[in-house]
């Protein structure tokens, strides 16, 4: 009797294992797949690119040129190029030029008006006529920071001198790299940022989760920025 019921036991017992077994392997396969997907995306992310830095910046040095330190001037001439050059079949690009909302990350502070957001490409104006400083975040896209008016200036540890970016030139800052910023006075930029967009907006929203606590500011950006991606998926702009 007392032999019987304990190799009962032992053959659930061994099922019992076999199950958990192909539990670990199922997942450890999903685990696989999900890699493989991703670092296949990864590989072939450019070609979900629809803007480029070198006309990007072209485009903001003839606006710099035409309009001077006219900021109204220098957007409108880079929205208005920027919606005649790309048709709307491609891109979705949001044509509202007065539709600012602060923006605070890494202990910088200014505005920002979103020009385009999707998956993998965000454009913006961003800046403050009075200054700020701060910390640029680990990002998963290169950036590309078109100086439109003012300076910003930047260094890593080790730089010992500032790096200076005037109006008219290009600060990248590559994927994965890290620095101290500091818009100098007042300044304005055309931010480009091509790579994995969505792992950027914790960075973007930790400052007003954990400090501003500026919550219509954190549901207008959330809201604008979901709703460009949202228009952009639905013309099939990665
Ligand atoms: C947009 O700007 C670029 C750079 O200045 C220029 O070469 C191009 O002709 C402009 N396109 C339109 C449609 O205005």
């Amino acid at each position: 009797m007392a032999s019987k019921k304990s190799s009962v036991k032992t053959s659930t017992g061994s099922t019992q294992a076999s199950n958990c077994i192909m539990r670990w392997v199922t997942r450890l396969s999903i685990i696989g797949l999900l890699v493989a997907l991703g670092s296949y995306l990864d590989s072939v992310r450019e070609r979900f690119y629809v803007f480029d830095p070198k006309s990007l910046h072209e485009l903001s040095q003839a606006a710099i040129a035409a309009h001077g330190e006219n900021m109204p001037g220098i957007i409108d001439h880079i929205v208005t190029n920027l919606t005649a050059t790309y048709p709307s079949t491609q891109i979705a690009i949001n044509p509202d030029q007065k539709e600012w909302m602060f923006n605070n990350a890494g202990g910088a502070m200014g505005a920002m008006y979103i020009i385009h957001a999707s998956i993998t490409e965000y454009l913006i104006i961003f800046g403050t006529p009075l200054g700020t400083e701060g910390h640029s975040g680990i990002h998963t896209a290169d950036d590309y920071f078109n100086i439109l008016v003012g300076e910003q200036w930047a260094f890593q540890p080790g730089g010992l001198e500032l790096e200076r970016y005037p109006a008219g030139s290009v600060h990248l800052m590559p994927r994965g790299v890290v620095k101290q910023y500091k818009m100098h006075k007042g300044c304005f930029a055309l931010e480009y940022a091509r790579g994995w967009i969505p792992p950027m907006l914790p960075f973007g929203f930790a400052d007003t989760l954990t400090s501003t606590l500026d919550f219509p500011t954190f549901y207008r950006t959330a809201r604008i920025t979901g709703r460009e991606m949202i228009r952009n998926l639905l013309i099939g702009k990665i």
